[in-house]
């Protein structure tokens, strides 16, 4: 496994966190048992998967300004 496959399976495992997180807020919030933990148990794995999904975004970007291109190097 590559770097970037663990980087997307990272990202795809944390998303199940993350909807097992908001799921749980929802239920404190109906049993009225709101509390500043319980919201940073879905604000932590967002922003691992904001992290890792801005660098899968940029991904195709970074591969073509390494690998040379005749077309764009001939313009
Ligand atoms: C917070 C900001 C997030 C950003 C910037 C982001 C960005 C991305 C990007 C760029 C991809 C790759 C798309 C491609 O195939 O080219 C991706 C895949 C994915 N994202 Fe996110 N994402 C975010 C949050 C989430 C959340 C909240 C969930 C679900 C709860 C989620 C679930 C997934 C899944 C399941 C994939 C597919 C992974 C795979 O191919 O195995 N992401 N995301």
């Amino acid at each position: 496994m590559n770097w970037n496959s663990g980087i997307r399976q990272f990202h795809r495992w944390t998303s199940i966190v993350f909807v097992v997180a908001v799921i749980f807020n929802t239920v404190m919030l109906v049993l009225g048992r709101q509390a500043t933990w319980v919201g940073l148990t879905a604000l932590f794995p967002l922003i691992l998967l904001m992290i890792t999904g801005l660098y899968m975004f940029a991904l195709p970007y970074l591969a073509k300004s390494r690998t040379p291109s005749p077309a764009r190097d001939a313009a």
